[in-house]
């Protein structure tokens, strides 16, 4: 049903404006007159026939009776049983399950004496065999799913069928070459052409894996069935390499360059002999004829390699290719219901303006359009990147330069990456509190360094935290570690401390320059008025130690870059980042005087600062308790009126309606919740589900959160580390305790051996209302709430009763739900579709409001404008002589 409401809704498909319309009216007639249950049947129907097209059967037998009319042609077949991403382990035992019969089932119908590489195949997608098939992975990989996929190919072996192990994201590829080379060197398959590797011809990587699989086939002594394709996620590798900072993509950023590498590996496959057996996959008539060509060139003999298709696309073009050459039909088999992911890719495919198979429906384009020779038009580009996708680094423009990241499935990234963190064997060294004495001096030092500081050129200081963001970059291994030691952080969490402490100097700088130039304003003729924006003195930055680098570096940036002195407190457990931090700045040009740390207890050092009437403004982010604190203690301690910019905490909800994507969604839930041990302020903490959706809903989310693992943060296999401290954890295990008595617990992760530290493990409860939580619970606790069908309404009312307003998740692809939980919500910061943490400087500026905080929202344009005084100069030109540009009008 969510499959088809994303096709509804236009989200993949547009079916034209007016049709969609048209479609949409007359369905929300047919539910008014027939009910939601007759709607719901017919499009289960519509979605059957969708599915029809891509999939060639429901089960392996439906698939098999299919298959005989286009056996009868020629074609052979590869059958792949629909099943990708398990979150569960259950789930992927499933898919494991269906392979396994469906060997069996196809295997029944080879003849005897078939070759093996002219029966039917299946592919396989290992991400369907284990929840967690990535590199951090590695040992779970090794030992659960290696023997899951071992399991399989003896099955595929015994029943003489062979095994395309399929292609998925860039970030999957060293995994799997690790994976493919314990398979080749196993005793069991010794002597078995039967295991088959897909190669992406879209990655930058492709033409150099052939290498690699030339040497593999040779050192084992197989042949190896090479599967050369495209590439099918491509606008997610786009994306993904974007938001995490990658020095380049992993696949080519130009269609054509593409084309010409997908020749460059069948000319190199070709070129190699007795090592593979070629299947080259593609709808495209000019690369076939390329192939074709080749072959020819080097000498293969027909039925020596074979040509691939997808059931559903290019079948007028394979039914002329299959008379001389052997062709076969990837045909996926599966449940309607399992099958969104890759449906979406095949309508993705064939409606993307570049894909061949769409050019081809395309009557304003000509034959010579279509099949113009990609090597010939790359010769002619001016630049090798496509100038309309900016490189992930540069994707905020000139003005700004995206913050660098890693690739942690890539084993020589995440090599470099932890032999160069340092692993103190000693405990960190420690740094000491201020005393009142230490504080006074360190404010009378700002204080009078102020003046200059104020009088720096705005350009000048903006390239000071452009260094220190350079720094930050340089010291990141060094920065993470600490992070590590200090704060329990994972190396991601890390690792986007970093990255955020360096968008927020990058973005800080730019915003500057933006808003500290003098606006001329419009006015009478014979007058000047000017509006000039000036530091207000020396602010007070008090951070918390959820984000000991970032918001640390995000209060005090946003106060130095706009001309201010800063007295910096940084919270109580986490002060040796802070004065690294410091000290970073200080190393960029930030001058001693200006900047000041003054470790110590937010009861004395902190209390007394904020009380120093020689403090022009206060940053604070944490609890809301010491925020109103704060706000009363300015206002009591005399002096002028100066701002409060209070970031606080959140009891923040998701929705997840009965038209959300279950698997997205329990992704989303997880990260939301229980990333970085539940301790953000944006963390989900009360997620409430449809009715008719939870049982599946919260099954899934069981069972995936079976698959964290919660220990050491410093072991890239950690999903979640400690929490702060033992205050903390006291607090979370008592709050747990009370649950276990007063709620249902619908999960809890479990924590293997006894990790040294204050760890709690996620737990999921289910409550009766909002009511039930009092307070926010800072950490890896989420409570679940279901709610009737129609009734949203009554969950807003609740949501906004709790006077909080910081985050806010919505899982549904119903236009009309999302657009009423927009509007009434209260929130600063709402998340579709996704998860609820992890705002990015300058794209999802944050902070909330109510109990939330104050704002200007971190890291969004109106920020610097709270740490500045506004004046105007207004001069009366016509007094000294005439408005001149009047005169010369
Ligand atoms: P066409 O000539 O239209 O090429 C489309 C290709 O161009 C796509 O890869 C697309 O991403 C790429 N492209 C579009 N815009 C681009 C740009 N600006 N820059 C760079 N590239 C751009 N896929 C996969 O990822 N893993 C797998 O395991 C498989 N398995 C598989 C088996 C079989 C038998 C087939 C036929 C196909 C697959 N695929 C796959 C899917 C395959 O990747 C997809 O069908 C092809 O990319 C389509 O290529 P054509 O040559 O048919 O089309």
């Amino acid at each position: 049903m969510s499959s088809w409401g994303l096709l509804l809704t236009g989200k993949v498909v547009d079916f034209g404006h007016d049709s969609r319309a048209g479609m949409l009216a007359a369905l929300k007639n047919l539910i008014a007159k027939t009910g939601e249950s007759v709607v719901r049947e017919a499009l289960k129907k519509a979605m059957k026939l969708i599915g029809g097209q891509f999939v060639l059967g429901e089960t392996v037998a439906e698939a098999l009776s299919h298959s005989r009319s286009y056996m009868k042609k020629g074609y052979r077949f590869s059958y792949d049983i629909l099943g990708e991403g398990a979150r569960s382990d259950e789930q992927a035992k499933g898919y494991v399950e269906s392979y396994r019969k469906g060997i069996a089932l196809i295997g029944k119908t080879i003849p005897a004496g078939t070759p093996l590489f002219e029966g039917p195949g299946i592919s396989v997608k290992l991400s369907a065999l284990h929840a967690r098939y990535q590199l951090v992975k590695r040992d779970r990989v090794i030992n659960e799913l290696l023997p899951r996929l071992k399991d399989i190919l003896l099955s595929a072996k015994k029943a003489g069928i062979a095994v395309a192990i399929d292609a998925e994201e860039a970030s999957r590829l060293d995994i799997e070459m690790i994976l493919f080379e314990q398979l080749l060197s196993d005793p069991a398959f010794a002597g078995w052409n039967g295991i088959g590797f897909v190669v992406q011809a879209y990655q930058k990587r492709a033409f150099y894996l052939i290498d690699w699989l030339a040497a593999q086939a040779s050192a084992h002594n197989r042949i190896i069935p090479v599967r050369l394709v495209k590439g099918a996620y491509w606008d997610s590798e786009i994306k993904w390499a974007q938001m995490n900072g990658l020095p380049s993509y992993p696949v080519f950023t130009r269609k054509e360059h593409t084309d010409v590498s997908y020749l460059a590996c069948a000319n190199k496959i070709l070129s190699y002999k007795s090592v593979f057996f070629p299947q080259f996959a593609t709808h495209n008539i000019r690369t076939v004829s390329s192939i074709i060509e080749l072959s020819t060139r080097y000498g293969w003999a027909t039925g020596s390699f074979e040509f691939q298709r997808l059931h559903g696309m290019g079948e007028a073009m394979h039914d002329k290719i299959v008379k001389d050459t052997p062709s076969r039909i990837y045909a996926p088999v599966g449940a309607h219901k399992d099958l969104l992911a890759y449906l979406i890719r095949r309508l993705l495919e064939n409606g993307a303006n570049s894909s061949f198979i769409h050019l081809l429906m395309d009557h304003s384009k000509s034959s010579e359009e279509i099949l113009a020779d990609p090597v010939a038009t790359t010769k002619n580009f001016a630049q090798l990147y496509n100038p309309t996708i900016a490189l992930p680094l540069a994707i905020y423009g000139a003005h700004r330069r995206n913050s660098a990241g890693i690739d942690f499935g890539n084993a020589a990234q995440l090599q470099a990456l932890l032999k160069t963190i340092p692993h103190p064997d000693q405990p960190l060294s420690t740094i000491s509190d201020a005393t009142m004495t230490t504080l006074n001096d360190a404010i009378n030092s700002a204080h009078k360094a102020f003046p200059f500081w104020a009088a720096t050129p705005v350009e000048k200081r903006a390239a000071i935290l452009e260094r220190a963001a350079d720094l930050l970059e340089e010291y990141e291994p060094e920065l993470i570690g600490l992070c590590t030691h200090e704060a329990g952080k994972t190396l991601p969490d890390g690792i986007a401390e970093v990255r955020e402490a360096a968008d927020f100097c990058r973005y800080y700088a730019a915003e500057a320059r933006r808003i500290l130039a003098p606006h001329v304003l419009t006015g009478p003729a014979g007058e000047s008025n000017v509006l000039m924006l000036h530091p207000r003195g020396v602010f007070a930055c008090i951070s918390p130690w959820n984000f000991p680098l970032a918001i640390f570096m995000g209060q005090v940036t946003a106060a130095l870059i706009t001309g201010n002195g800063v007295i910096a407190k940084p919270a109580e457990q986490t002060p040796l980042i802070a004065a690294r931090a410091v000290e970073i700045l200080h190393e960029a040009g930030v001058p001693r005087e200006v900047l000041h740390l003054v470790p110590g207890p937010g009861e004395t050092i902190g209390a007394a600062l904020v009380a120093d009437k020689r403090i022009c403004g206060v940053v604070f982010t944490g609890g809301t308790d010491t925020a109103q604190r704060i706000q009363q203690a300015l206002a009591t301690r005399g002096g002028s009126i100066v701002p409060l910019i209070a970031e606080t905490g959140g009891q923040n909800c998701m929705v997840v309606d009965s038209s959300a994507l279950p698997e997205q969604a329990v992704d989303d839930i997880i990260l939301s919740a229980f990333g970085s041990a539940g301790q953000r302020c944006s963390a989900l903490r009360i997620l409430f589900v449809q009715d008719d959706i939870a049982d599946e809903l919260l099954k899934l989310l069981a069972g995936a959160m079976q698959e964290l693992k919660v220990g050491n943060p410093a072991d890239p296999a950690t999903d979640i580390g400690p929490v702060i401290d033992a205050d903390a954890q006291r607090m979370l295990l008592d709050h747990i305790e009370r649950m276990k008595k007063s709620a249902k617990l619908v999960a809890v992760t479990p924590i293997t051996g006894t990790p040294e530290g204050f760890f709690v493990a996620p737990h999921a409860f289910e409550i009766a209302n909002i009511e039930t939580l009092s307070r926010e619970i800072f950490g890896p606790v989420l409570h679940v709430i279901r709610f009737a069908t129609g009734t949203l309404p009554q969950v807003i009312d609740a949501i906004n009763s709790t006077g909080y307003g910081l985050t806010f998740g919505i899982h549904s692809r119903i236009d009309e739900h999302v657009q009423l939980l927009v509007s009434r919500v209260h929130a600063g910061n709402i998340y579709v579709n996704r998860s609820m943490i992890g705002a990015t400087v300058g794209v999802q500026p944050f902070g909330g409001e109510g109990l939330s905080g104050t704002g200007p929202k971190a890291g969004g344009p109106h920020y610097l404008l709270r740490f500045v005084n506004e004046r105007t100069t207004t001069v009366n030109t016509a007094a000294i002589g005439g408005n001149v540009s009047l005169l010369n009008g």
